[in-house]
């Protein structure tokens, strides 16, 4: 803040880009004031408008539909797997039509999609994908970082993340040719960038665009997290196998499941759900864990029975997994400073409970 240089691409911003663009290996890290925006912009930066269909899971945040729907595109929902809950390549095959532009696979608790099975369905037809990354940072599928794996991909730095800045995003641009349009729509439709890198010598409106920068006090939080990543990675690694550990007799005795990992993906240790085999089940559990005092929550409500996906046509039975998964998922308490007296007091609470409530 003594430096006066607080706005978006300070000093700050430049030193997280660094390391991020090392981490994931893109063209381009771009600091963005939330993962929707970077969304948002992947957006635009594809072209998408009215007339358009873009891919996404039913089974997700809102964001991951409604950047699309922002820029006149229509979202159209997809299933998932059941086991990883991720966007199934084959469902996605059975959505693609001459009008679909972009698939974007969310990398649901941060255990990768089947990314080259995407790539097969829309790849072959020349159809960008763009990742939802805001779970999956610093997860890894077959070997390679999840949101390299996309042309573009997003992330997200909210306080509910492993790496978080309060609110903040970046977009990562994998795609060489797509980075100096990216730079332009985040400075509000300038060249104000490439000004800055001294290759134009006055800078000027030449496309749309708005602003979409992080300010540099936040880049200086986000950079002090990026510091921390191995020590957060690896407490929260810790935790999750610690739950797992704990629970893996119980959830097989009560019919219960838990995550699933393909064993060609490291996850990015983001959340630790369980799968009762009923709702009732689910629901019995939810109130039991909160009578204790446990702070057990649920989500996604599939988005093509929220009121805008059925105003988009959704209807029950469109998406029979996220319908299910969505019944019956509860997400136990994981945060990075988790005790381990706290997370004892969980394991606890949920040992008492039945699998069909
Ligand atoms: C899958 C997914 N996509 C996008 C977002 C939006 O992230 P942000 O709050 O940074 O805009 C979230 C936030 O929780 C999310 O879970």
């Amino acid at each position: 803040m003594r430096s006066g240089q607080v706005s978006g691409d300070g000093p700050m911003t430049a030193r997280c880009r660094g390391i991020l663009e090392a981490e994931f290996g893109c063209a381009g890290a771009l600091l963005t004031p939330s993962c929707t925006h970077a969304l948002e912009m992947a957006a635009l930066l594809l072209d998408l408008g009215p007339g358009d269909e873009a891919i996404v899971p039913s089974f997700t945040f809102v964001s991951t539909a409604n950047a699309f729907l922002q820029a006149g595109a229509k979202p159209v929902f997809a299933d998932g797997d059941p086991l990883t809950l991720n966007l199934s390549p084959e469902s996605v095959a059975g959505r693609i039509t001459p009008r679909t532009r972009c698939v974007v696979p969310v990398h649901y608790a941060g255990v990768g999609c089947d990314m080259d099975g995407l790539r097969e369905v829309a790849g072959a037809r020349g159809i960008p994908l763009v990742e939802d990354n805001a779970h999956g940072a610093l997860g890894r599928y077959r070997g390679r970082p999840l949101g390299s794996l996309g042309d573009l991909a997003a992330l997200s730095f909210h306080e509910t993340k492993n790496l978080s800045c309060g609110e903040g995003g970046a977009l990562l641009v994998n795609r060489p040719d797509l980075l100096r349009r990216a730079e332009i729509l985040r400075e509000k439709g300038t060249d104000r960038a490439a000004f800055h890198r001294g290759e134009v010598d006055r800078y000027t409106w030449v496309d749309r665009g708005s602003s979409w920068l992080l300010s540099d006090i936040l880049a200086a939080v986000l950079l002090a997290q990026l510091r921390a990543r191995e020590r957060i990675q690896a407490a929260r690694r810790a935790l999750w196998h610690r739950y797992r550990g704990a629970l893996s007799p119980w959830a097989a005795r009560e019919g219960v499941a838990l995550p699933f990992v393909p064993p060609d993906r490291e996850p990015s240790w983001h959340m630790f759900h369980l799968l009762f085999p009923t709702g009732e089940g689910r629901d019995r559990a939810l109130a039991a864990l909160r009578a204790r005092g446990v702070g057990a929550v649920f989500h996604y409500l599939p988005l093509h029975l929220s009121p805008v996906g059925r105003r988009l046509g959704g209807r029950p039975g469109d998406c029979p997994v996220a319908e299910s998964a969505a019944a019956r998922i509860l997400r136990l308490p994981f945060f990075t400073d988790m005790t381990a007296a706290e997370q004892e007091e969980v394991i606890a609470a949920v040992l008492e409970l039945r699998g069909g409530g």
